[in-house]
């Protein structure tokens, strides 16, 4: 029986509840012979994911084959899936070559940059997932094969199909078993396991023994967007180890370059900004301080004196029959947004501390920030 102790199940490091959850996936579908389809941006884990289903099966004893469908000419990706047949063509292999499908028989194919896959291929590639026989460049007779199909895209295949990039009919057959791997960003829980995690072996590679980050590498860590996903992060981090001078911690100078760059770009916009805002806000009559936000948004300090206890709240500062009376006339995204900056108004007046308040409202700085651009500069 399969456990989470499973190697290559525990080679995917997170504890947050996404990870959680596609691990459980992970664990209940390897054993089966669906299809599955794994999505998610550059450097979120794809090919991660395809191994630990490949590991999780009987299938582990046999082939593993990776094929890159944006690599492979596509004059070549058929005979390099499917294979060919001795003198079916000039140049061809004495003996012919079984193709990617037959080698991976009993095993998994791994099809990676899904997308790139041309129309023609895409028509063959429902046919095998349906009739699970491939035919050879050359030959006539179908010939059985048993492999289970995994692919993975960083693309949007559901706009392809709208754009007639992607065959629906292939999608529709793909898409009943969908990993879709979240971003970095979305799950920055998972940062810090993460970096531990990379921490090791680098530690051993480098010969050095650093297990902590900075606090302000942390801090940067926890709000830069990580457009490049896990990969990005440990790259980053082995960047580090290639300027790090010995010590106990990974220090803000021995990140590379751009992070650097990123995290002082950052600094700026929000002095800018916060000056930009800062008269703005001012302008709220309820000025001074009614409560202290807890994590929960709640008045902390409701039970205090007579006079914090007749102070106004926000459920009585919200012009509640504005909104109603917009509703029918405007989008509900337009009501929404008005909804929002006033909120907003009414939180930022009260409380001076952005991190904080940031926390409170459970979004990051960056994304406090922004919004604070976007209603009132
Ligand atoms: N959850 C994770 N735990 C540990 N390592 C991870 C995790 N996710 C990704 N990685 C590591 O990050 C790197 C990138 O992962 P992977 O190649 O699987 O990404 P991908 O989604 O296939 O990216 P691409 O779309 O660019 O091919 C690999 O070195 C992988 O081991
Ligand atoms: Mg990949």
């Amino acid at each position: 029986m399969q456990t989470t102790e499973d190697p290559s199940i525990a080679s995917i490091i997170g504890n947050s509840p996404q990870i959680l959850d596609l691990k459980q996936a992970v664990l209940k579908i390897a054993p089966r012979n669906t299809t599955v389809l794994l999505t998610g941006e550059t450097g979120t884990g794809k090919e991660l994911f395809a191994q630990a289903l490949h590991q999780g099966s009987l299938r582990r004893f046999k082939p593993f084959v990776r094929v890159n469908c944006a690599a492979i000419p596509e004059n070549l990706l058929e005979s390099e899936l499917f294979g060919y047949a001795e003198g079916s063509f000039s140049g061809g292999k004495k003996g012919g070559y079984l193709g990617k499908f037959a080698i991976a028989d009993g095993g998994t194919v791994f099809l990676d940059e899904l997308a790139e896959l041309p129309l023609t291929l895409q028509a063959k590639l429902l046919r095998f997932l349906q009739e699970h026989e491939i035919q050879r460049l050359g030959e006539s007779m179908p010939r059985r094969v048993n492999v289970r199909v995994v692919a993975a895209t960083n693309a949007n295949l559901a706009q392809l199909v709208k754009y007639k990039k992607f065959r629906s009919d292939l999608y529709y057959r793909l898409n009943v078993v969908t990993l879709e791997i979240p971003p970095l960003r979305n799950r920055r829980e998972d940062i810090p396991l993460l970096c531990q995690s990379f921490l090791k072996p680098l530690n051993v590679e480098y010969d050095y023994r650093v297990y902590r980050l900075s606090e302000g590498v942390k801090h940067l860590f926890d709000s830069y967007p990580w457009p490049g996903n896990v990969r990005e992060l440990h790259n980053a981090l082995e960047a580090a180890f290639h300027l790090f001078d010995g010590g106990q911690e990974i220090r803000m100078e021995h990140l590379p370059q751009f992070l650097r760059q990123w995290h002082s770009e950052q600094v700026q916009e929000e002095a800018q900004l916060d000056q930009d805002v800062h008269p703005v806000i001012l302008t709220v009559d309820e000025a001074e301080p009614i409560f202290a936000l807890n994590k929960s948004g709640t008045d902390s300090e409701k039970s205090g004196t007579d006079s914090e206890g007749s102070r106004p709240e926000l459920g009585e500062f919200l012009h509640w029959q504005h909104y109603a009376s917009m509703i029918g006339t405007h989008p509900l995204a337009e009501i929404m947004d008005e909804m929002e900056a006033e909120i907003l108004r009414y939180l930022l007046a009260h409380e001076p501390n952005r991190s904080h308040l940031a926390e409170v409202l459970g979004i990051s700085r960056q994304a406090l920030y922004k919004k604070m651009h976007k209603y009132f500069v």
